[in-house]
């Protein structure tokens, strides 16, 4: 398996009339976020304008106000800290493919909140790649994801390189060294195992040795770029 044999299998999934969705689903840190981005780079590269959109289903996260009122903000990124009959509406609207645009939500990871109308979908684009954690799992709110995807990719990646990458990011945007690794082996990883449970489920795993060389390394905080 290669980057361009995904790309290739990607665009394959509409024949450019009918709109189609993609699912990208892996444990936190696994690099889903980081695959959609490359591949819609790689796939918007050789398509007409606008053709491909990526629609995280990070914009789900419910508003901390909503957290606070339902009493699970110590477990945000849990499956019930979601919107998830919102994020298959959205799925839904999208394959109804009868609007002229669609605005989805994007996440803020800086305040950690979602923000309302921050990623517009145009008609012209016929593949959707959506990602986020909870694409495949079977309860009763989330089961209604997977029908409307095309494909479900699970992207996987050894334990090391991603709790290594997930600790990075967690002191990147602002936790201390010990609650980064504290939320990574905690709420992140009680997170995992239900992800991990999931994977059977995929249409396609993408193998560890091929996430890992995808994407760049993000700069060290308070390291200003050399000129
Ligand atoms: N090649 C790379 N080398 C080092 N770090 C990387 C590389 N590619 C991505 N990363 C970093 O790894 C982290 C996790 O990647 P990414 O955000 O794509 O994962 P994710 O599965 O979307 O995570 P989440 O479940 O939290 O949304 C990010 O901070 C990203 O910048
Ligand atoms: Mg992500």
């Amino acid at each position: 398996m290669t980057f361009e044999g995904l790309v290739r299998r990607a665009r394959a999934l509409t024949d450019g009339s009918r709109r189609a969705v993609l699912g990208i689903v892996g444990e936190p840190g696994a690099g889903k976020t980081t695959l959609a981005e490359e591949l819609c780079a790689a796939i918007a590269a050789q398509s007409p304008p606008g053709w491909v959109a990526h629609v995280p289903m990070d914009g789900f996260h419910l508003a901390d106000v909503e957290l606070d009122r339902l009493g699970n903000r110590d477990r945000k990124g849990a499956p019930d800290t979601f919107d998830a009959l919102g994020y298959a509406a959205l799925l839904r609207r999208l394959r109804e493919d009868t609007d002229e645009i669609v605005y989805a939500p994007g996440f803020e990871r800086v305040i950690e909140q979602p923000i309302a109308g921050a990623i517009p979908v145009h008609r012209t684009a016929r593949l959707i790649v959506s990602e986020g954690n909870y694409l495949l799992l079977e309860d009763e709110r989330w089961s209604r994801v997977r029908p409307l995807c095309d494909e479900i990719w699970y992207a996987d990646l050894d334990r090391p390189t991603r709790l290594d990458r997930l600790i990075a990011r967690h002191i990147r945007f602002g936790k201390d060294a010990s609650a980064a690794t504290a939320w990574a082996t905690g709420t992140d990883e009680r997170n995992a195992e239900i992800i991990a449970a999931t994977r059977h489920r995929a249409d396609l795993v993408v193998p560890a040795s091929l996430v890992r060389a995808v994407g760049t390394p993000p700069p060290e905080p308070g390291r200003v770029a050399d000129f």
